[in-house]
């Protein structure tokens, strides 16, 4: 069997980037992280993005370097956040990949991001609310792009990933029957 392609959705503090190396080193995928890349590639962080260009200026280069990533090999990505914000990045997550959602609560994501200063979305005066309000938006955009849901809640990454890898065996062995 070729090896997947595989796409980590999910909100902030969901774990896709620590469940996603984890996940790529137990199936044998390159892993890679989409705003690690294009800080790399800016040669700044996210949030100097977003100071400087505002969120449409960082939502340009998201789409462009997952258009880019999207179509590489034996692939993990973890995506940001608000990747699944435009219809076209949708489109093509779910077109070209198997798209895996860890769904997180909003109290983990709390607890989770209690120190965060580098996420731009999250430096509002009450990050409950905050956090809430984008859950509610971005849900249902979630549950649209994603092949399966996997409940990141009160499980350590290590085993999240354990969780996860044999979710998507199943999925891709039930594809293979159909
Ligand atoms: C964002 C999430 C961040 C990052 C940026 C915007 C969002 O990624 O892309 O700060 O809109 O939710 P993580 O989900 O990896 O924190």
């Amino acid at each position: 069997m070729s090896l997947p392609r595989i796409f980590m959705i999910g909100p902030m503090g969901s774990g896709k980037t620590t469940v996603g190396r984890f996940l790529a080193r137990r199936m044998g995928l390159v892993f890679h992280d989409l705003d690690q890349e294009i800080e790399r590639r800016c040669g700044v962080d996210v949030r100097t993005i977003f100071d400087i260009e505002g969120e449409e200026g960082f939502r340009l280069r998201e789409h462009a370097l997952l258009n880019e990533l999207t179509l590489a090999d034996s692939l993990l990505l973890a995506t940001g956040g608000g990747s699944v914000l435009r219809a076209d990045n949708r489109a093509l997550l779910r077109d070209r990949g198997l798209v895996v959602w860890l769904k997180t609560c909003v109290d983990q994501q709390i607890r989770r991001l209690e120190k965060d200063q580098r996420r731009p979305l999250l430096q509002a005066p009450d990050r409950e609310e905050r956090l809430r309000k984008l859950a509610e938006e971005r849900d249902p955009l979630y549950a649209e792009c994603a092949h399966l849901i996997v409940d990141s809640d009160n499980v350590p990454p290590l085993q999240m990933a354990q969780r996860a890898a044999k979710r998507i065996q199943q999925h891709l062995e039930s594809e293979q029957v159909s």
